[in-house]
C-alpha cells in the first residue's frame, strides 16, 4: 500500500475526531422490499455446493438495496450492519447510483464495451440496461450470482454474458475465452470494480489488479472503482462493521481515501472531480437523506491515457 498513513485498522486506537456518524439516527430503511424486478431463482437449480447458512456479500448487498435474492443468514447479517451503521442500506443505494452514473457517464462518452468486475446479483439499473448499445461481460466469483445472471438477465438480451472469475487473478479473467470472444481489446472499454475491492486484502494486492487491466485495456479505456471507507466511522464502529463481514464468507478490508487514492496511483489523471464520496460524484439530483461521509463509500472513474495503455 505504499506510503499511505492512517488505515483501516481496527485495534489501533486511532480516533478520527469527530463521532458524527450515523450513532443516533434513525433508522432509515422503510423501503418497499419487492420492487426489484425479477424473481428468486427456485433454490434446486443452483445452491448444490453453496452454503446458504453463511451470509455472503453479494446477497447482503441485495438485501440493503430491498431486493429479494438472499437468506436469512443474510438478511441476519444485513440487520446487524444496519443497526450498527442506520445508514448502510442507503450506502448501499447510493453505490448503485453511483454506478449507473458512471456506466451513463461513460455511454454518453462513447464507451460501447464494459468489463463489470464483481457484478453481483441482477438488480435495479443493471449495465447493459444503462447503456443499451453496449456489450457488457458480467464477472463474479459467487456462483449465486452467475447463476441469477443466467437465468433472469442472459436470456433477455445477446449483448450480455455472464462468467464465473476471480479479481485477485485478473489474468484469468482477461483470458477467459467468452472475454476473449466478446470483447473487442482494441476498441476502448470500460472495466468497472464498483463495490469490489474492499473484499480483497491487501495480502490479495487490489492494486495488482488495478495495475493489470491499467495495462491490458487500449487507449480511450476508463476504470471505475468504488470502495467502503472507514473515514467518517469511529474504531469501534468499524470494528463492529469488520467482525459482521469476518462470519461471513465475504470479509471486508474498509480502507482510507489516502489508501485508495494510492490503489488508483498508477493513472496519471482521474475524470473530475476525483474520488470522491459517492453521492458527490457527477450527482443528477441533490443529494438527500444524509451526509455524503457517513454513507463511507468514497468513488471515482480513472482515464487511460496512450503512453499507459497496453
Ligand atoms: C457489494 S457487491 C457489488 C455489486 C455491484 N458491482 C454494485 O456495485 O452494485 C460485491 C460483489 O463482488 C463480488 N466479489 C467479491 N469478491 C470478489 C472477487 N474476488 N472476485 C470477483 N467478484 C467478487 C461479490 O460476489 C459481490 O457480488
Amino acid at each position: 500500500m505504499g506510503n499511505a498513513g492512517r488505515r483501516c485498522q481496527w485495534n489501533l486506537g486511532w480516533h478520527r475526531g469527530s463521532t458524527t456518524s450515523a450513532e443516533d439516527s434513525e433508522y432509515p430503511h422503510g423501503f418497499d422490499r419487492g420492487v426489484l424486478r425479477g424473481g428468486f431463482v427456485g433454490q434446486t437449480d443452483w445452491a448444490a455446493g453453496v452454503d446458504t447458512t453463511r451470509a455472503h456479500a453479494a446477497r447482503v448487498y441485495n438485501w440493503m438495496l430491498g431486493g429479494r435474492h438472499y437468506f436469512p443468514a443474510d438478511r441476519e447479517a444485513g440487520e446487524k450492519l444496519a443497526k450498527i451503521t442506520p445508514y448502510f442500506p442507503l450506502a448501499s443505494r447510493a453505490n448503485r447510483a453511483f454506478l449507473r452514473r458512471v456506466v451513463s457517464f461513460l455511454a454518453q462518452k462513447g464507451i460501447r464495451q464494459f468489463l463489470d468486475i464483481g457484478a453481483g446479483l441482477p438488480s435495479d439499473g443493471n449495465v447493459h440496461e444503462i447503456a443499451p448499445q453496449a456489450r457488457v461481460v458480467y464477472v463474479d466469483n459467487d456462483p449465486v450470482v452467475l447463476a441469477h445472471g443466467r437465468a433472469l438477465v442472459a436470456p433477455e438480451t445477446d449483448r450480455v454474458r455472464y462468467i464465473g472469475g476471480d479479481a485477485r487473478h485478473p489474468e484469468e479473467i482477461r483470458y477467459n475465452a467468452e472475454v476473449r470472444n466478446f470483447i473487442d481489446w482494441d476498441e476502448p472499454l470500460a472495466i468497472l470494480m464498483i463495490g469490489l475491492l474492499h473484499f480483497i486484502s491487501d495480502e490479495d494486492k487490489p492494486q495488482s489488479t488495478i495495475d493489470f487491466f491499467r495495462h491490458a485495456v487500449p487507449p480511450g479505456s476508463y476504470v471505475a472503482v468504488s470502495h467502503a471507507t472507514c473515514d467518517g466511522f469511529t474504531p469501534p464502529r468499524s470494528a463492529a462493521i469488520a467482525e459482521v463481514y469476518r462470519d461471513t464468507v465475504s470479509p471486508t478490508w474498509m480502507r482510507t481515501r489516502e489508501q485508495v487514492q494510492e490503489l488508483m496511483s498508477g493513472f496519471p489523471e482521474m475524470v473530475a472531480p476525483g474520488l470522491v464520496y459517492v453521492p458527490n460524484w457527477h450527482p443528477d439530483k441533490p443529494h438527500q437523506g444524509a451526509p455524503a461521509e457517513v454513507l463511507g463509500v468514497y468513488g471515482g472513474v480513472a482515464t487511460v491515457p496512450a503512453w499507459i495503455a497496453g
